[in-house]
């Protein structure tokens, strides 16, 4: 096992009715910018139940903030917080909302451009962050992550920082009743695939992470079914939510080896061609481990053992049959797998490679071995 040290100071306020806790958990004289995103708060009563929360403390309303939220968009906010002297943001959306927030929170205590900290300047002050989660996917209400978009260069970029963490995420499943069932899906293989950057690199002996990873991969295959079947069902809706949570709040990476190659390849299809966050990576992660089955392969092996408890006569054929359960587990949550599903064909691909040599994702991996040619192959693999 790696070294590491591990603080996680979200608090976690789960279930039926917790947003009446926010009103406690925000500091004395607050002023808080509530930040949402294009509406849906405003038609499933969210929105009316934050502003009764909000009764008599000092607030300015800030929405509009899109889906991969944009840097021209956040800017906007920036100024906001800057001028009216706010000193803390509350965010009330999906992974969207929350890590807009996050943005805004370094920007706004930034002094220069804050597209300076996507490229790589460091956060060494942001305002506080509150969250009120509606879609369960990202983690982003439990950690410093955060990943901006800037529209004018095509640009998807992350960063993160201890400081961004939020000091509280109301977890209130009723919350998630509204989703379409595209959301349900999206959220269900956003947060597989963190477990799966985290999980499916290479052996340190790290027995306990790995069975925390495989149990919340286990619950999401279990309930993320049930949740498009039965939507109104809060126990189901509940497991899923936290499942989410768990699955990128540090916890299952500690002191294990990480690739977030799946992450940074999709972010490049998003960026250009606006797919959803999740069918990026439905696209990229079946290919990448067959690209990479060799350098993954115990992982792979004991993916598809423990959890899709697959036997086969040699090891070739067991990490065939384990690719193929994760891309069947996204067709069955109904996100497509194929470029070709969203009518891309391989006429994108040097167009995607750009981007990423633009972006500096030229080593990617547990390895760093995911050059340009190999991005290339899984590209290819994938149309
Ligand atoms: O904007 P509104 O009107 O609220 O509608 C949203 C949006 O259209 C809607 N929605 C959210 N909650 C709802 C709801 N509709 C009905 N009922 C509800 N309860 O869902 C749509 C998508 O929302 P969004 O926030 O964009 O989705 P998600 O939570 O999947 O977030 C995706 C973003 O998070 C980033 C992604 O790159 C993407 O930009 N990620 C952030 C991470 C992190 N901070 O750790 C990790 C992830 O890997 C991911 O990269
Ligand atoms: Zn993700």
């Amino acid at each position: 096992m790696n070294n590491f040290n591990f603080k996680n100071p979200t608090e976690i306020l789960f279930g039926k009715g917790q947003i009446a806790e926010v009103r406690t958990r925000l500091p004395e004289n607050a002023k808080v910018l509530f930040l949402y995103g294009g509406g849906s708060i405003k038609k499933n009563g969210i929105y009316e139940q934050v502003i009764d929360v909000l009764e008599g403390i000092d607030a300015v309303e800030f929405s509009g903030v899109e889906p991969n939220p944009s840097y021209e968009t956040l800017s906007k906010a920036v100024a906001v917080v800057k001028a009216q002297n706010i000193n803390f943001i509350l965010a009330v959306g999906g992974g969207s909302v929350i890590d807009g927030a996050k943005y805004i929170a370094a920007a706004a205590n930034y002094n220069g451009d804050g597209w300076d900290i996507l490229q790589g300047t460091q956060v060494t002050s942001a305002l506080p962050v509150g969250a009120v989660l509606t879609l369960p996917a990202t983690g982003s209400e439990s950690n410093g992550n955060s990943v901006v978009t800037k529209k004018s260069t095509q640009q998807k970029l992350p960063f993160s920082s201890p400081l961004l963490q939020p000091q509280f995420a109301v977890l209130d499943p009723e919350y998630t009743f509204s989703l379409p069932s595209k959301q349900i899906s999206n959220g269900v293989v956003d947060a597989f695939v963190h477990v799966m950057e985290q999980y499916l690199t290479y052996p340190v002996n790290t027995p306990l992470q790995d069975r925390f990873a495989e149990g919340i991969v286990q619950t999401l295959i279990e309930e993320g079914p049930k949740a498009l079947k039965n939507p109104q069902d809060y126990d189901t809706r509940a497991n899923l939510m936290w499942s989410a949570t768990m699955a990128l709040n540090g916890l299952i990476g500690q002191g294990v080896v990480q690739d977030w190659s799946t992450h940074m390849i999709g972010h490049e299809l998003t960026a250009l061609y606006g797919l959803d966050h999740a069918q990026t990576l439905a696209i990229v992660l079946p290919p990448l481990m067959y690209v990479q089955r060799e350098q993954k392969q115990e992982k792979i092996v004991q993916l598809g053992q423990r959890v899709f408890g697959l036997e086969a006569e040699n090891q070739a054929q067991l990490i065939d049959a384990t690719i193929n359960a994760v891309q069947s587990f996204f067709e069955q949550m109904q996100v497509k797998t194929r470029l070709a599903d969203y009518d891309l064909d391989d006429s994108i691909i040097d167009e995607v490679i750009a981007n990423l040599e633009k972006n500096g994702m030229t080593q990617l991996g547990e390895h760093q071995d995911i050059d340009l040619a190999k991005a290339k192959q899984i590209l290819t693999l994938a149309l």
